[in-house]
């Protein structure tokens, strides 16, 4: 059973539920985040209730280069990577034109965009040496739809989507899988000074849902599947007069 897996963001909300999570169904871990003593207390936590391998790296995913490295340090430590977790990424408010919305806005594409993409990019270059692999991307129901207020962040995910599903199919016959997951609202940092979540759910159930779906590799879904894998369909036809007055 292929059973390492390399999380990019395991420092905080999903990547840090997704290696709990995965460590309780005898996975081992390579955990990277900038914040290397939160990783350094989450090995701690993970090996004191669970019988698994935990490395960790600091890794920033703005330097690009540093990526494949963390990789190969990795399946050095673990003897090999089976999955790797482009989860990395950041949000923000502000709407287009508004002062400082494009600094902030060219860092979620940075961090979303790019910085997933070297992950991406690297996992897929080191599976292609094992001979096999499984890449996860970390996209989002804002995919869907761009909504008022999060336009860079709706653009980084569908275009990490798209960058997505041209990976699966440039790997379509090679031993690599790719799946590309959209949360609706799991309540993390990331989201929680936001006035409305609709939808939400917590972060135990969200990374039970997220390990389920990596497991049985479906190749791209909504979490949890029900309701926003029709909400997100039914916000991406709505007309714009209804976007404009009620989201955002
Ligand atoms: N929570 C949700 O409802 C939701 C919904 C849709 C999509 N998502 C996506 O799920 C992913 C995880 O989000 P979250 O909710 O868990 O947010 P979070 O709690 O804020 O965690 C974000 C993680 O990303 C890491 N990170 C940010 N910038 C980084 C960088 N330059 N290099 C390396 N790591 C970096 C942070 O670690 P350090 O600061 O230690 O580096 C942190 O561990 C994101 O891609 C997000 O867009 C989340």
């Amino acid at each position: 059973m292929n059973k390492n897996i390399f999380i990019t963001g395991a420092s905080s909300g999903l990547g840090k539920q997704m290696a709990l999570e995965f460590a309780s169904r005898g996975y081992n871990l390579a955990l990277t985040a900038r914040r290397e003593d939160i990783l350094v207390d989450l090995k701690e936590q993970i090996q004191k209730a669970y019988k698994v391998e935990v490395f960790v790296l600091a890794l920033d995913v703005l330097e690009y280069e540093q990526t494949q490295q963390a990789i190969d340090s990795a399946a050095a430590a673990l003897g090999s990577i089976d999955k790797v977790i482009a989860n990395a990424g950041i949000g923000s408010g502000g709407r287009i034109g508004d002062s400082g919305a494009f600094v902030q806005a060219r860092d979620v594409i940075n961090t979303n965009v790019v910085g997933a993409m070297a992950t991406i990019d690297a996992a897929t270059a080191f599976f292609r040496r094992q001979g096999h692999g499984h890449v996860i991307t970390l996209s989002s129901v804002a995919a869907f739809r761009g909504l008022p207020g999060s336009g860079a962040y709706s653009a980084s995910k569908a275009a990490i989507s798209v960058y997505s599903e041209a990976l699966r199919a440039e790997t379509y016959d090679e031993n690599i899988d790719v799946t590309v997951l959209l949360p609706g609202y799991i309540d993390t940092p990331i989201n929680n000074s936001l006035k409305s979540r609709p939808f939400l759910i917590d972060l135990a159930s969200g990374g039970r849902i997220l390990a389920d779906l990596i497991e049985k590799k479906v190749k791209r879904s909504t979490v949890p599947p029900w309701p926003w894998g029709l909400v997100a369909r039914i916000i991406a036809l709505l007309p714009t007069a209804v976007v404009a007055k009620t989201m955002g």
